[in-house]
């Protein structure tokens, strides 16, 4: 790693910035957890690289401290800023991408997003969970399979998508839940439910990462999806989400969350007015005994 050195002022001997470095990764030492004291080394090393690279200035230094700070003080229990920033940098994709590797064939993952809340409200087979109607009646069915094609009966699946004005439930002053909820598979791994059409919409630009994204000349638009969190005992949990075909977005997502794998049509008759999604999902079993391969990080 090339690290600038430092000279000396008025005879009093300054800290070498590899020596900084080195004694940064040094004090993790008695870490007696070995990946944390991994993961912290590799992290200290490429920080201070890229501070090294970019020649940091004091000012810069400030400012990226400060939006930080601002990125914490727009989370609450509605609004998650540091996941919008971790999706818009496309770290979460990254991270989903490494964790599929493992997964064989199993449905790829996509990023969770900011508007996913945990327990939403339960349905039965065949009922909405589009609370106020507001968009084009979409039906969704599908079926969770193990990778051998068969049902995963009780599997449990969350639901959530934006109204027909691109907004989700909780984008609104009131929280009302809307376009949200869970349903658990039958027998056969099947299940059937009603919301709305999705729509491709810009995620929030009142914040400090959409400021950032304002300044980087970049769109903040996602194309139209519906997202999916599913889980069933003995199998990996999946967070994925279906795109829509033929979205303007799809090739430029502000969080890079698309797969192709993941883009589905959702066909709409032009009798009854409503749309269709179809779209089956396939878990993989948790892997027996020894976890998947890790790559081998210095200690
Ligand atoms: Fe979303």
């Amino acid at each position: 790693m090339p690290i600038r050195p430092s000279g000396e002022t008025g005879g009093n001997s300054v800290t070498e910035p590899s020596s900084v470095t080195a004694k940064a990764i040094a004090s993790a030492s008695a870490c007696d957890d070995a990946r944390l004291r991994s993961v912290f080394r590799c992290l200290v090393r490429h920080l201070h690289a890229f501070v090294d690279e970019v020649d940091l200035t004091p000012e810069e230094w400030l400012a990226g401290i400060q939006f930080l700070t601002a990125t914490g003080h727009m989370c609450d229990d509605y609004r998650q800023e540091f996941m919008l920033l971790s999706d818009t940098l496309g770290v979460t994709s990254l991270v989903d991408e490494i964790a599929h590797r493992a997964k064989g064939d199993a449905t790829e993952s996509s990023v969770l997003g900011p508007f996913y809340t945990e327990n939403p409200p339960e349905i039965a087979q065949g009922e909405s969970i589009a609370a106020s109607g507001n968009g084009v009646p979409l039906d969704v069915r599908g079926r969770v399979r193990d990778n051998r094609g068969v049902g995963i009966g009780g599997a449990v699946v969350d639901i959530w998508g934006t109204d027909g004005e691109g907004l989700y439930d909780s984008q609104h002053d009131s929280h009302p839940i809307d376009c949200r909820g869970r349903i658990r598979t039958a027998p056969d791994g099947g299940f059937a439910l009603r919301t709305v059409l999705p729509q491709s919409y810009s995620i929030p630009t009142d914040g400090p990462v959409g400021a950032l994204l304002q300044r980087l000349g970049r769109h903040t638009f996602r194309p139209a999806h519906l997202h999916f969190r599913i889980s069933a005992e003995g199998f990996v949990p999946l967070t994925t989400a279906i795109y829509a075909a033929g979205d303007p977005y799809l090739s430029s997502d502000a969080v890079f969350g698309v797969r192709a794998s993941l883009i589905e049509a959702f066909p709409r008759d032009e009798v009854t007015g409503r749309a269709t999604l179809e779209r089956d999902f396939l878990l993989s079993e948790v892997p027996r005994g020894e976890s998947a391969a890790r790559k081998r990080l210095p200690s």
